[in-house]
């Protein structure tokens, strides 16, 4: 009797020990969407069957690679240097709990959802080294709470949203190795206060933005003078060239003169 009241005990206690299996629907959404949207060709992720997408969790333990579950809920994805190719599906921002997302060093491609809005716990966003294209999207700033936008190394086109400069708690911030364009927004480039400034290593290798702390743009200052030069240059060595021309031609015709009018002088009897 005493023992199976033990056992009857312990069982209850080791049950309520082991932290719940969640099954939340958003995540399940989300990582079901993920899958579909990343080619694996290394197979790398194992686990990432619908059947633990269903159940990725078991309170603080992971059943995915890259995963990290905090209380039954995804909270860090971290996918880097696997190899991986195709786009970052819209749905991530159904993984409601994500505070880190890192998907560097891979090669995805396609757009940065602007999805990714929803992920208000969002502190990380690591994107960097992929071939990712499209515009980086202003409604990242309603991720109040990033403090790393890392996307340097890819195929972004078109500006910096200056909107980007609201996110106080930014303390890194790398757009450099884009195809990036126009000026560096102030909020960004010229911080104020006691904010984390970043330096020219964030924006560099854009070929067409600038403002500070870029150095300023010595080559559209060159080339306007350069355009200028040639022009003034070129007018100026026609004109030397001309004369020199002219020059010639009335010295040759002069010494031709000459000797015809030696030659007919030699001609010429004397009289
Ligand atoms: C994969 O899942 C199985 C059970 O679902 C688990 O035992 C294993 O540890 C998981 N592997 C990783 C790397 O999480
Ligand atoms: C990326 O993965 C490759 C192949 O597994 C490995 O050789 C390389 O060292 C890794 N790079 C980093 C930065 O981890
Ligand atoms: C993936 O496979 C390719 C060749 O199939 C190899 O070059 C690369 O290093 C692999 N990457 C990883 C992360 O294993
Ligand atoms: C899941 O994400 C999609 C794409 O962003 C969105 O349309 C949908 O409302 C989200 N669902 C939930 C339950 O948040
Ligand atoms: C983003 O990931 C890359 C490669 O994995 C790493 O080198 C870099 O330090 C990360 N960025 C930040 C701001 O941590
Ligand atoms: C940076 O901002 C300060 C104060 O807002 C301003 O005085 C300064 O001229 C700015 N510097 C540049 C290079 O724009
Ligand atoms: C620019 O800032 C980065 C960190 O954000 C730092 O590692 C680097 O040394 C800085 N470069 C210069 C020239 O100050």
């Amino acid at each position: 009797m005493g023992i199976w009241r033990l056992l009857l005990l312990l069982s209850l206690l080791t049950c309520a020990n082991l932290p719940p299996s969640s099954s939340d629907p958003d995540d399940e959404a989300c990582l079901n969407h993920l899958s579909e949207s990343l080619e694996d060709p290394n197979k790398s992720l194992h686990n990432w069957t619908k059947t633990t997408f269903a159940n990725p969790c078991s309170g603080f333990t992971s059943y995915l690679e890259g995963a990290t579950c905090n209380n039954g809920r995804i909270y860090k994805l971290s996918l880097t240097n696997l190899s991986l190719r195709g786009s970052i599906s819209p749905f991530l921002s159904n993984c409601t709990n994500l505070q880190a997302l890192d998907l560097s060093s891979n090669s995805l491609t396609g757009p940065i959802p602007p999805d990714l809005q929803s992920l208000v716990n969002l502190a990380v966003l690591n994107l960097s080294s992929n071939r990712l294209d499209g515009e980086i999207p202003p409604q990242l700033a309603l991720c109040a709470y990033l403090n790393v936008i890392d996307l340097h190394e890819n195929l972004l086109t078109g500006q910096i949203p200056q909107q980007l400069g609201l996110l106080v708690r930014l303390s890194a911030f790398d757009v450099s190795y884009n195809r990036l364009s126009g000026p560096i927004p102030p909020s960004l480039g010229n911080r104020t206060g006691n904010l984390p400034k970043f330096n020219a290593s964030s924006f560099e290798g854009n070929k067409d933005i600038y403002g500070y702390p870029l150095p300023p743009m010595k080559n559209k200052g060159l080339s306007v003078l350069a355009i200028v030069g040639i022009g003034l240059g070129s007018g100026f060595v026609s004109l030397v060239l001309s004369f020199t021309a002219v020059c010639i031609w009335l010295r040759v015709t002069e010494q031709k003169m000459a000797a015809e009018e030696g030659k007919i002088s030699q001609l010429m009897p004397d009289y």
